[in-house]
């Protein structure tokens, strides 16, 4: 999971023993992200398992070898070859992200039972579709801590995903420290929908967060929702708002109400601190702009207002994301439009522009997987498993097909989720269904023949704790 690309099973298997050992090249030793890979595949076969492998610099037969020396033409920034015959198990790729990738199909190979510690021979080439395959969780409306996030991105690295994408604010919360600006939390991040508790994080916080995405290869992109969805931060700082007084909190479930202005004496030093901050604090290359839903922003103004945010994005390095509403500004080459509701809107991009696809019908995990969940809303329609597995990216909006298509994303927004378990309920298994439509090329995706293995990735979170949602379309 998800399917590779190319693949060939052969008669026969490698048996994993104590003696078995994982072998890195010296010159690796000291590559932080390779060392980080080899000591999650010792974990992960010591725990499907129980034996506990040791690494060593040189090759033996029956050895698992870890290798950096793939094809970067053949294998791309993400893909790797994975061989397992008599002789050995070996992972070859470009880069430490294509090692990684390989450990994983490696671990899933595992048949988990400790009666039978071997893997199949096998011949695997593999690479991604896209380069974004994403999840969305907002911790706006309810939030959610730095445990649950460390826990969420090890879940969500056993399908490939490799963006988190956070939704960091919104009307009913503001959930990052900016240095010079105490109020935004103090305030903005005491409140969440429905009464909830409310809480943020801090810089120290938010660099946890980012180096654990950073271990299992997934780029953290934060996301600031602005000009609209904005009542926690105006809430906050009396100065964003025109007539300087600050509306009260706003804790219920509506939106397009709020928007910054750029006639308030403190927007634009609020919008250069805030992109500053998280850009410096901000590995990955993207920073998330919001832009959705700015009912209550004059047209013009909501364009001026996205194209300074864009520039203070570029200012820092990064490319500016944005909702499909962005389209009506006038991006830069480079800047990601994420549509999830309208194709129109997304179309109006200029040629330059990419594209992450988040089709509400078909990946918005906030939705209810039948009409009998108790759990999730409604108005997307009902998402089961089968709904978020079979669609195209590439079909959706006339004229843009995987060229001008970085990739995918499932967003989870939690108006009305309030619990961790809730959250996972929602994401798992849907999101093994979202990493095969990321990954694994169109022709060789189909409903018949995910079904079997998606309940086996089931099977296996539900072994370690997870509490997904059992659908009946797995029984
Ligand atoms: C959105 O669902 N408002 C992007």
């Amino acid at each position: 999971m998800p399917l590779p690309s190319s693949f060939e099973l052969r008669e026969g298997s490698l048996p994993i023993t104590a003696l078995t050992r994982i072998v890195i090249a010296d010159e690796h030793e000291h590559d932080h992200q390779h060392d980080q890979t080899v000591n999650h595949l010792i974990g992960d076969v010591q725990r499907a398992t129980g034996i506990h492998l040791a690494r060593t610099a040189t090759a033996a037969a029956g050895d698992i070898e870890l290798r950096l020396d793939g094809d970067p033409g053949q294998l791309g920034p993400e893909g790797y070859a994975l061989d397992i015959d008599e002789h050995g198990a070996t992972v070859r790729a470009a880069t430490p992200h294509g090692v990684w990738n390989g450990t994983r199909t490696l671990v899933q190979l595992l048949p988990h039972t400790p009666l039978d510690t071997s893997l199949p021979f096998a011949h695997i080439l593999d690479r991604p579709r896209y380069e974004w395959r994403g999840v969305m969780l907002d911790v706006a409306r309810h939030f959610f801590g730095v445990d649950q996030l460390l826990r969420f991105i090890e879940l969500i690295a056993r399908c490939k995903l490799n963006r988190l994408h956070l939704h960091l604010t919104d009307d009913q919360g503001w959930r990052i420290a900016i240095d010079g600006w105490p109020a935004l939390t103090g305030v903005g991040g005491s409140t969440g929908a429905s009464g909830s508790a409310g809480g943020y994080f801090t810089r120290a916080d938010y660099a946890e967060i980012v180096a654990h995405a950073a271990r299992h290869f997934i780029t953290v992109v934060p996301e600031l929702d602005m000009p609209g969805h904005t009542n926690a931060a105006l809430a906050s700082i009396p100065g964003l708002n025109l007539d300087g007084i600050a509306p009260p909190a706003y804790t219920g479930k509506g939106v397009g109400f709020s928007s910054l202005r750029l006639a308030a004496p403190a927007t634009r030093r609020f919008i250069s601190d805030v992109i500053g901050q998280l850009a410096a604090d901000t590995p990955g290359h993207y920073l998330h702009i919001g832009g959705d839903e700015a009912h209550a922003t004059d047209h013009a103004e909501y364009r001026q207002l996205v194209e300074l945010l864009q520039h203070e994005v570029r200012r820092h390095h990064k490319q500016m994301v944005g909702w499909e509403e962005i389209a009506n500004a006038d991006l830069a080459a480079g800047s990601i439009v994420q549509h999830w509701l309208q194709p129109d809107v997304a179309r109006r991009a200029p040629p330059d522009a990419r594209f992450v696809m988040s089709p509400a019908a078909h990946t918005y995990l906030d939705m209810k997987h039948t009409p009998q969940c108790t759990l999730g809303r409604r108005w997307a329609g009902f998402i089961d498993v089968d709904t978020a597995y079979d669609w195209d990216p590439a079909t959706l909006i006339d004229g843009i097909g995987d060229d001008r298509i970085a990739g995918v994303e499932a967003p989870l927004w939690t108006e009305k989720v309030a619990t961790f378990d809730d959250v996972q309920h929602l994401c798992f298994p849907r999101l093994a269904c979202l990493g095969e439509v990321g990954w694994t090329p169109q022709h060789l995706r189909n409903w018949s023949g995910f079904r079997p293995r998606l309940a086996v990735h089931a099977e296996r979170l539900a072994a370690i704790g997870v509490p997904l949602y059992r659908s009946a379309l797995l029984d």
